[in-house]
């Protein structure tokens, strides 16, 4: 039997990162963690708690002192086939996913002890190896030593449309332009900044999926994995 490997996906914000690492773990029996929602349900912790504020300022040393009692887990997938994630054990699935988070979402991400905390977590759940964890820095920091490294990279347009849809999707009407800013600001802060900023890993295999839909994808992820891992 091939031993169970560690998949790490990084890439921009909407690239689809997750859909597919999500996509990969159910049909390679893996478990699957969606590292950006840890951050978003801090981030939403923060606003709850009046922590931010909407110019994107955050009160940072009330969050960091709120740290020991946040707790981020994930359920079981659900009736829908995807896990939800929990925040201090509340489903907060849906309320992550808003543009008011997504606005937010990075300032938090930025501050080091956030981080800190997030990462070892990350690593608690990769102590089991078996597991694909989609985010920026997984490859680089969370899992440096991870088997197989992906970087999923498609322009800023085309994530902003399937951003857009996806809002649209779920009854959410924004302004695509506003979707298309927003995704161009995260890009700018997640790649400038200075803790665990996104980069492609040296290691890790490019993948513009720009131009591909979902089943080529799948191939191209899966033809990587059995070469990787060994198993057929
Ligand atoms: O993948 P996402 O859009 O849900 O991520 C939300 C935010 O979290 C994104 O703006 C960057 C941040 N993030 C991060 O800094 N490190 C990760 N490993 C995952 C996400």
């Amino acid at each position: 039997m091939s031993k169970k490997i560690i998949i790490a996906i990084d890439g921009y914000s909407s690239s689809g990162k997750s859909t597919m690492a999500r996509a990969l773990a159910r049909r390679i029996g893996y478990v699957y963690v969606d590292s950006g929602a840890m951050y978003r349900a801090v981030t939403l912790y923060a606003m709850r708690n009046g922590m931010t504020s909407p110019d994107g300022k955050i009160d940072t040393p009330r969050l960091v002192a709120a740290l020991p009692q946040i707790e981020v887990t994930f359920n079981a997938a659900g009736a829908d086939g995807v896990q939800h994630t929990l925040l201090n054990g509340e489903d907060v699935e849906k309320e992550i996913r808003s543009m008011e988070v997504s606005s937010l979402v990075s300032p938090v991400a930025v501050i080091p002890e956030v981080r800190e905390r997030l990462v070892a977590l990350q690593q608690k759940f990769g102590e089991e190896k078996g597991i694909v964890m989609d985010g920026r820095d997984i490859g680089t920091t969370v899992f440096p030593d991870a088997e197989m490294k992906v970087f999923v990279c498609a322009g800023p347009e085309v994530r902003a449309r399937r951003r857009w849809l996806e809002l649209k999707e779920k009854g959410e009407e924004t302004d695509f332009e506003a979707v298309l800013a927003n995704v161009k600001e995260r890009d700018r802060i997640d790649t400038t900044r200075e803790v665990s900023p996104l980069r492609k890993a040296e290691d890790a295999l490019e993948l513009d999926n720009g131009e591909m839909t979902p089943a080529e994808q799948m191939e191209w992820l899966m033809d990587k994995f059995y070469s990787i891992s060994g198993e057929k």
